[in-house]
C-alpha cells in the first residue's frame, strides 16, 4: 500500500520541458536530464504552496519505517539470504529488462516529486527550492542507469558478473538522490540491494524505496532496512554476502568500514573542504552570487560546499566582490521550509562540537565579516557567518565544518591560491573564477579535486554533464564517478565468455 493517503495528493507540476525531447537531441546514450520544476508558472507556485502546508504535519515514510527495523543477527541474516536468492534471477535479466523496470523506476520518483520534496523538508529541513532538484537528480540516476544498463549486455568476449548483495550506506543530507543514485546503480548492475538511510533521514529513503518497489523492482531484491543495534551495522557491512558496500559520509566512517573488515570492496565518497579562487580577471559579481549559493544553500551541509573563498591580487584589496558577498549573504533570510519565503533552512541538529566553535570562536588574525547570530532557542537556526583574515595552515582553513560558515583567505598570485588549496587534505569539488584562458588552463592542470568548476557555483552536479567523484581524502576505495559512463563497472566484475567449442 501507498505511505501517501491518495485522496490528499499534490497533483503534479506543470513539466515544462520534456525530457524525450532532450533525449532525442542526444541519440547517442538515449539519456536527457529532467527538468527541474519552473517556479515562473503560476501553477508550480500553486503547486509548491500546496507541499510547504504539508510540511509541518507530514506524516509520509512512517508506515515502511516500521515494518524494517532489525533488531538481531538473525533478522540480518534472513534479509541477506532472501536477497542473495532473489539477487540471481535479477542478475539473470539482461540489462535491457532491467532498464525497463529502472525507466519505470524514474517516472515513480516523477510522479513522487511533491511526496519526496515534503518529507525531504519536514525530516531535514531542506527547502523546497533545493528539494526539486534533487528529486530531479534521483530521476535522472533511473534514466541514465537504466541505459548504461543495457552497455552491459553489449561487450563481446565478456560476461558481467554483477555482485550479490551491494549495501547502500547513505547520508542524511541528499536523503533522495544519493540513496537513489547509489541503489539504482547496483539494481541497474544487476546486484540485489540492502539499503539503510541515514537515521536522521530514514523516512525520506523509505519514500524513495517504495517509488522503486511501485515500480516493479522486487522487495527482495530491495532490502529497506533499519538497524535496531549498532553492531548490525558492522555484521551488514562485513557479513559474507556482501560483494560491494557503496558509502557516501565521512572519512572517518569509511576507515570504520575498512575496520570492520579489511578487504571491504568500498565505494566511498567522503569529506570535502572545498574552495573556490577568484582572480581579478573574473566577473566578481558572478563570483560572488556563485560563491554566496555554493557556500549556505543547504546551509552548507553539502560535502560539495564551499568553505573557503580564496581572492587573489586585487580581488582582494577592491572593495568591490567584497561589498556584494556581504551584502548578499546578510540578506539570505533563515527559517524552516514551511516559509515559502525562506532562502536558508535550519541545520540537521543544535551545532555543538566542531561547528558550534566554527560559528562561534574566531582563530588568530581573523574577523566576523558577518557574523553569525543563533535564532532559536535550540540552536538549530543559524544566520550564515563570514569570516575574513583566515590565515594559511589555520585550524579554519584545513578543517571540513559542513554548516552555514564561510572563510574568505587571500592570495598574492593564483599559483599561491591553488598551493593553499592544494594544502587540504580533502579533494571533492573546488571553483574557479576567472576570465583568463591562461589562469584557467594553469588552474585546471595543477588543482587537486574530483570535480572542476569554472564560472559557474561548486553544489548541484547534473547527472552525465558533471560525473561525480572526489580525489585525495574525499574518496575511499573503487569505483568510477556516480552519474558517470563507468560507475556500473565497479559493480561487479568481467569474467571472459567460455570459448566457442
Ligand atoms: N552531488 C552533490 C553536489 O554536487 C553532492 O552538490
Amino acid at each position: 500500500a501507498s505511505l501517501a493517503n491518495l485522496d490528499d495528493t499534490v497533483p503534479g507540476p506543470n513539466r515544462t520541458q520534456d525530457r524525450n525531447k532532450d533525449a532525442a537531441a542526444a541519440p547517442s546514450d538515449g539519456f536527457g536530464n529532467t527538468p527541474d520544476t519552473d517556479p515562473a508558472l503560476p501553477e508550480n507556485r500553486m503547486w509548491g504552496r500546496a507541499i510547504l502546508e504539508r510540511i509541518p504535519s507530514s506524516t509520509l515514510g512512517n508506515a515502511a519505517v516500521q515494518a524494517a527495523t532489525i533488531t538481531d543477527a538473525s533478522a540480518l541474516n534472513a534479509v541477506l539470504k532472501t536477497a542473495v536468492e532473489h539477487g540471481r534471477a535479477w542478475g539473470a535479466l539482461s540489462g535491457a529488462e532491467r532498464a525497463a523496470i529502472l525507466h519505470r523506476a524514474g517516472d515513480a520518483l516523477e510522479a513522487r516529486r511533491a511526496d519526496l520534496i515534503e518529507v525531504m523538508a519536514a525530516e531535514t529541513g531542506k527547502t523546497i527550492d533545493q528539494g526539486d532538484p534533487e528529486v530531479s537528480e534521483a530521476i535522472d540516476f533511473a534514466h541514465f542507469y537504466a541505459e548504461r544498463a543495457k552497455d552491459l549486455d553489449a561487450v563481446d568476449g565478456a560476461t558481467f558478473v554483477p555482485a550479490r548483495v551491494t549495501v547502500v550506506t547513505p547520508p542524511w543530507n541528499f536523503p533522495v538522490a544519493i540513496p537513489a543514485g547509489s541503489t539504482l546503480a547496483a539494481l541497474a548492475a544487476g546486484s540485489a540491494v540492502v539499503i539503510k538511510p541515514a537515521t536522521q533521514a530514514r523516512r525520506s529513503g523509505a519514500v524513495m524505496v517504495e517509488a522503486l518497489w511501485e515500480a516493479g523492482v522486487p522487495r527482495e531484491v530491495l532490502a529497506l532496512v533499519q538497524l535496531g543495534e549498532r553492531e548490525l551495522g558492522q555484521q551488514l557491512v562485513a557479513h559474507p554476502s556482501v560483494d560491494r558496500v557503496i558509502l557516501t559520509g565521512g572519512y572517518e566512517t569509511a576507515e570504520l568500514f575498512r575496520s570492520f573488515r579489511t578487504d571491504l570492496p568500498l565505494l566511498a565518497e567522503t569529506s570535502g573542504k572545498n574552495a573556490i579562487i577568484v582572480t581579478p580577471s573574473a566577473d566578481l559579481d558572478l563570483a560572488a552570487k556563485d560563491v554566496v549559493y555554493s557556500a549556505f544553500g543547504h546551509a552548507g551541509q553539502k560535502c560539495s560546499a564551499a568553505s573557503l573563498v580564496i581572492l587573489v591580487g586585487s580581488a582582494a584589496t577592491s572593495k568591490r566582490f567584497h561589498n556584494q558577498l556581504v551584502d548578499a549573504v546578510r540578506s539570505l533570510k533563515v527559517g524552516f521550509p514551511a516559509d515559502a519565503t525562506v532562502q536558508m533552512g535550519p541545520i540537521i541538529e543544535p551545532a555543538k562540537g566542531k561547528l558550534l566553535n566554527a560559528l562561534t570562536t574566531l582563530g588568530e588574525g581573523e574577523s566576523w565579516a558577518v557574523k553569525p547570530e543563533k535564532l532559536d532557542a535550540d540552536g538549530r537556526l543559524w544566520s550564515p557567518g563570514v569570516r575574513s583574515g583566515v590565515r594559511r595552515g589555520s585550524y579554519f582553513h584545513l578543517t571540513e565544518f559542513f554548516g552555514p560558515v564561510l572563510g574568505v583567505m587571500t592570495a598574492a598570485t593564483l599559483e599561491e591560491a591553488i598551493a593553499m588549496t592544494n594544502q587540504i587534505e580533502y579533494g571533492l569539488t573546488s571553483g574557479l573564477h576567472s576570465l583568463d584562458s591562461v589562469e584557467i588552463g594553469t588552474w585546471l592542470e595543477t588543482i587537486e579535486a574530483g570535480n572542476l568548476y569554472v564560472n559557474r557555483g561548486i553544489t548541484g552536479a547534473i547527472v552525465r554533464r558533471q560525473p561525480f567523484g572526489g580525489w585525495k581524502k574525499s574518496a575511499v576505495g573503487a569505483g568510477g564517478k556516480a552519474g558517470g559512463p563507468n560507475y556500473l563497472m565497479g559493480l561487479g566484475s568481467w569474467v571472459p565468455a567460455e570459448p566457442a567449442p
